[in-house]
């Protein structure tokens, strides 16, 4: 009996089948007392956290929290809709939907049946004229294809008349109007019948994942235009859709990995060497659709594209679309001229597979095209290429990745990695750091290891940049120390670190009159004793390249004292709320309480007033 889709349909699908049978088809699962355990398909890890419980039929990742029962498990691993879903499970278990129950579902069903079958017809004409066209045979020789490949792809050819593929479809019993549906022919312009759309072209089957004929693009011979034609949009084809290549990757490849090429070409000439995993879209700009789709079939994604400029803005475009899927996908860098065709004949399997192991993440992708189009030895393209990375590394959600990427465009420019982070962080984010809330509040100095209780609070990145920066020129002149010790106090470095070695410098040059810069070995010596402290970054200070900084160095201490009191003043404030918001959660006000009340709220106004002037 046939099924519609409604609950009765659902429930039989959860009757008959077993959440653990049919997740085990996609994960590895063990048995771990009353439930089944194994590594979570949803996101990355090396320990299962993902459950599977047979009594209840329900799914949990531990790590990542997604859940649900088998429905959603397939909607998930297989992107589909909820009734996508069903029909996907239905026909797993052996259930048949009953489909198109009214008159109009039922004449779309009869119209795309009949598309398929004129399209299968067609497929096999174009192949039997291949095979006794010696023109058409000699081109795809010359472009290297084995006859294996060309039956593979069932590639064939079109006859150069205006009516052979009519003709043939005709005595096939077809009529004029279905085989129009088709796309194969097009009306004549006066009304005075049809003529045949492919002609005197290299025909190559579009083949969707269920084996069916959905559409052609062919190409000319020689070098006359367009190129490529393809077949229109029809009940049974949208371009954007559906992509070249597919049906054989759901055949060959473990769903480890695609790659996405831009031709017909190269999906068939990687074939040819042996990458049996390439697909292309179809004549159009790649869309999110096809997105899904290579979701489904594929962990990893390749994007390799044309060599040129309309491939760069492509591959850019591809990233971000694939991105929004949630894919990682990674970039293969041919070199200048080469598509994916050219590239495997000159060069040959290996060399392409060398290129597939060298394949570049989404910002190495965009720091490798930068540095293409910027000059690293001229400051000025230093500097754009510099910001434009920056761009990209803002768009990163990772600390880590950020950090890393941050040395890696530090070591590529010489830019210190203090002013790239700057970059990066100042426009969207702040850094944390921990800050001794007794000290700070009390205003004196009070370190003493046992009564400090160190609070973890936001400081600027500008703020922690600036208390780097003075230190590092600290070091670097006795003069600067001078100028900055008359406005900066040991005490107003916030940030632990900057604090130790604000407190060594300042010894140093005190007790060393003669002193006119600090020695690092000094430095490193005090630091010796001293716990608790980060050393990579007290490092990173004393490393910082001051290059790039600006020549008026009196100029710029003064702008990083301001940028620090300015700072400090926000931290004094955001003291002050948390004062009188405890105050005024009190149940039981007493008169100190008042008093103090009123006091914050003066210091609040003074504050506000300072702040707003220094703007
Ligand atoms: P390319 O011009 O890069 O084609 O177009 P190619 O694959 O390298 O072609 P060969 O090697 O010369 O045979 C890439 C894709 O863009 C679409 C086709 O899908 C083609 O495969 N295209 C190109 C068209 O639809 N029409 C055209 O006129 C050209
Ligand atoms: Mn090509």
């Amino acid at each position: 009996m046939a099924y519609k889709i409604n609950d009765d349909l659902i429930e039989k699908i959860h009757e008959s089948s077993d959440l653990v049978d049919i997740v085990s088809r996609y994960v590895q699962l063990k048995k771990s007392s009353n439930n089944y355990v194994g590594l979570c398909p949803f996101h990355n890890e090396k320990t299962p956290s993902f459950t599977v419980s047979e009594s209840k039929q329900l799914f949990h990742c531990f790590g990542c929290g997604e859940g649900g029962d088998l429905i959603t498990f397939i909607m998930k691993i297989e992107n589909l809709s909820f009734v996508e879903a069903v029909k996907f499970l239905a026909d797993l278990i052996g259930i048949s939907i009953e489909e198109g129950s009214n008159e109009f579902d039922n004449k779309i069903k009869n119209e795309k049946e009949k598309i398929y079958k004129i399209n299968k017809e067609a497929a096999r004409f174009f192949y039997y004229n291949l095979r006794n066209t010696s023109a058409a045979l000699k081109y795809l020789k010359d472009r290297n294809i084995e006859k294996k490949v060309i039956n593979k792809f069932g590639l064939g050819y079109a006859l150069d008349g205006w009516d052979s593929i009519y003709n043939y479809l005709r005595e096939k019993g077809y009529s004029e109007e279905d085989i129009e549906k088709s796309g194969l022919i097009g009306k004549r312009k006066n009304n005075t019948g049809y003529y045949d759309k492919f002609r005197n072209r290299i025909m190559y089957p579009i083949i969707d994942i269920k084996d069916r004929v959905i559409g052609f693009g062919g190409r000319v011979l020689d070098n006359k235009t367009p190129k490529y034609l393809n077949s229109k949009d029809t009940l049974v084809f949208s371009k954007g859709n559906n992509l070249y290549g597919l049906n054989l990757i759901k055949k060959n490849s473990n769903r480890e990995k695609i790659i996405l090429v831009e031709g017909y070409m190269d999906v068939i000439s990687l074939f040819n060497y042996g990458i049996n995993y390439a697909v292309a879209s179809l004549g159009t700009a790649f869309t999110q659709n096809q997105a899904k789709l290579l979701k489904r079939y594929a962990k990893q994604v390749y994007i390799c594209f044309d060599s040129d400029n309309a491939g760069i803005n492509a591959t850019n475009k591809a990233f971000n679309i694939l991105r929004k899927e949630g894919i990682k996908p990674k970039a293969i860098i041919l070199p200048k001229n080469y598509d994916p065709d050219d590239f495997i004949k000159k060069n040959g399997l290996d060399e392409f597979k060398k290129l597939e192991d060298y394949a570049l993440n989404y910002v190495d992708y965009r720091i490798y095209i930068n540095k293409q189009k910027y000059e690293l030895t001229n400051y000025e393209d230093k500097i754009k290429f510099t910001k434009e990375v920056a761009k990209t590394l803002r768009e990163l959600k990772s600390p880590i990745e950020k950090d890393v990427y941050i040395d890696k465009v530090s070591m590529d420019t010489g830019i210190s990695k203090e002013a790239i982070r700057r970059e990066v962080l100042d426009k969207d984010s702040k850094s944390v750091t921990t800050i001794y809330k007794d000290k700070y509040i009390n205003g004196k100095n009070r370190y003493n290891k046992n009564d400090i209780m160190p609070i973890t609070t936001v400081l600027e990145s500008a703020h922690l940049t600036a208390e780097k920066t003075l230190i590092k020129l600290m070091i670097e002149n006795r003069d600067h120390y001078n100028i900055i010790k008359k406005d900066v106090k040991e005490d107003d470095f916030l940030n632990h670190e900057n604090n130790i070695l604000a407190r060594i410098i300042y010894n140093e040059y005190d007790n060393n009159p003669c002193f006119m810069k600090l020695e690092l070995k000094n430095i490193r010596n005090r630091l010796k004793n001293e716990n608790n402290i980060d050393m990579k970054y007290i490092y990173e200070i004393i490393n910082m390249d001051t290059k790039f900084l600006s020549e008026d160095k009196n100029k710029l201490i003064m702008d990083l004292i301001n940028t620090i009191k300015y700072s400090k003043l926000k931290v004094k404030r955001k003291e002050i709320i948390r004062k009188i918001q405890e105050i005024e959660a009190k149940k039981d006000r007493d008169e100190g309480d008042v008093n103090e009340f009123k006091i914050l709220c003066l210091k609040l106004t003074e504050l506000d007033k300072e702040l707003k002037s220094r703007i």
